[in-house]
This record gives C-alpha cells, structure tokens and sequence, in this order.
C-alpha cells in the first residue's frame, strides 16, 4: 500500500519533496485538487466535501495512510475526517494532517517567544494554529497574517520580481503592526514605519510558512523580513513527523509497499501540473488527470 499525499494544488508538493528526500523508501501518490483550487476563502463545508472526495480517491487507489498538506484542509475538514468518516468507513485507514506537527515544531523552539504566521485567510479564520499552539505552547504569542495574494501570484509562477516583493513587505508591515497592537508594552516598541519594511520585528523571533506555497517564495521572503528572524517551511517539520508516526505504528509502516515509486494525479490539465509541479520538485512530472 502507498503513502497518500493531498493538497489543493501545487503547495503540497513542497512537503512531498520534503517526505520523499527523508523517506525514499516507499511508494507515493500525490494528489492536487488543481480544478477547485484555491481552497483558501472557501466555505467549511466546501472544504471538507472536496477534501473528502480526494481522501477517497487516495483511499481507492491503496494508500493506507494519506497526509493532508494542505493547513487549509488540515484546519477545516481533518478533525471531522479523523472523527466521522475513517471510523466508519475506513476503520483500517489514517489521515494526518500538517497543523499539529507544526505546532510542536513551535513549540520546541526554545528561544522563540513571539511567533507570526503567514496562512491563506480560511487557515487563519479557522483559529486552528492559536488553539494548537495554546495546547502546545502556551508561553508563545502568535500573530497571524493572511495573505491571500500569495498564493495566486505563485500559482501564476511569480516566484519572485516587484509585485511579490510588493505583497510581502504589505504583509510584513501588516504583521508588524498587529504585533505592535497587541503587545501590552507597546510604549517600548520601536516605532513602525508608515511605508517600506520596518527594521525592528516587534518581538517577533520566528515566522511559520503556514501555507504550503509559501516556501517557492521563502528566498524573496526571507530577503526582506530581518536577518534575525527564523523562516520556518513545513517540509522540514512534516517529514521527521511523519518518519517518527511510522516508528510509532509499526502496523502502518508495515502495510507500506517499498519500491520507491512516485505517481502524479491531478484534478485539472496535466500540461499545466507538470510545468509547474517541475518548478517545485526540480525534476520532470507526468501527471495523470483524475475526475472527481
Ligand atoms: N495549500 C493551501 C494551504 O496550505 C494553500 C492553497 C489554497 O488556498 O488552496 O493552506
């Protein structure tokens, strides 16, 4: 049986990337809901229908376990797949998704204090990130920032040039300035400026990528935010996770097919996935379209 991996579309191919480097081993089926793309300012219910649809078609094509790398599906529809559907349906199978892991990556950063968020706006709406982190971490401030340009600039292969860098310093200075509001010494902050990227982080000591398309962007982000702030990807916490579940269910693992195999599905035209899924994985993808 294979290791599933889903997301709405390219993003989640980052933590593929990330999966396979760590775990070469076993067999994988990517899926990018790339006809309904962006999930991000979708409803609840939208959500959850779509991303259950796609679980399902991973379910059919023998993945015992899939990864939701999506923080929007993660955040709206995962609780009620883990709770409702697998029990009764799929008592054999597992969902995992990227928000928890995420969350005791934070937490573990013992010299973070302040931590923004950058999500799509259904991640930060849903409240999903500050609940985890209160659980986890509850010494750590979190300030959230949509970014809801981010997104489709990278899906239209902006991945750098004077409008992203537009839409990150907008979001930075906004970022900043919710830190600012927020802070009940606000007196002792820096002053922010007005216009352009402030030189002070307002506290903030660390930045979670909390959209998986973020980190194709990560070196123009990480140019213009303060050398001393940490960027955290998801790749690089999804993977160990995921290495450590399977140690810790050995009844999974041992499901799993290893012959180190990839596949590719896509819900839209498979020109435009492999164009692109290439800028993410830096090799070439045949995808096949799948219709859900
Ligand atoms: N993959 C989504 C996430 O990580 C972002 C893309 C979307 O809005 O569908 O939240």
């Amino acid at each position: 049986m294979h290791i599933g991996i889903f997301d709405s579309g390219f993003g989640g191919l980052t933590v593929f990337r990330s999966i396979r480097a760590r775990l070469p081993q076993y067999d994988y089926i990517y899926l990018g809901d790339n006809a309904r793309t962006p999930y991000g300012n979708r409803s609840f219910d939208a959500i959850f229908r779509f991303s259950r649809e796609c679980v399902d078609m991973l379910f059919e094509r023998r993945c015992k376990l899939v990864i939701i790398a999506c923080n929007t599906a993660s955040a709206k529809a995962l609780r009620t797949l883990q709770q409702k559907v697998l029990p009764l349906e799929h008592p054999d199978r597992r969902v995992l998704g990227i928000i928890r892991p995420s969350a005791e990556a934070l937490a573990s950063l013992s010299d973070t204090r302040t931590v923004a968020l950058w999500a799509t706006e259904g991640t930060v709406k849903s409240m999903s990130y500050p609940m985890e982190l209160e659980k986890a971490a509850p010494q750590l401030t979190v300030i959230q920032q949509a970014c809801p340009m981010l997104v489709p600039l990278v899906e239209n292969g902006e991945l750098n040039g004077s409008a992203l860098d537009y839409f990150i310093e907008k979001y930075w200075r906004e970022t900043l300035q919710t830190a600012a509001s927020q802070s009940t010494s606000a007196q002792a902050l820096p002053r922010i400026p007005p216009t352009g990227v402030s030189q002070s982080a307002c506290g903030i000591d660390a930045l979670l990528l909390a959209c998986t398309h973020y980190p194709l962007i990560q070196t123009s982000i990480r140019r213009i935010l303060p050398p001393e702030i940490k960027v955290l990807t998801q790749g690089e916490i999804v993977a160990p996770s995921l290495e450590n579940y399977l140690l810790r269910h050995p009844e999974i693992e041992q499901a799993l097919s290893r012959t180190g195999s990839q596949r590719f599905l896509t819900t839209d035209q498979t020109e435009g996935f492999d164009h692109l899924a290439e800028t993410f994985l830096g090799h070439a993808v045949l995808s096949e379209k799948v219709g859900i």
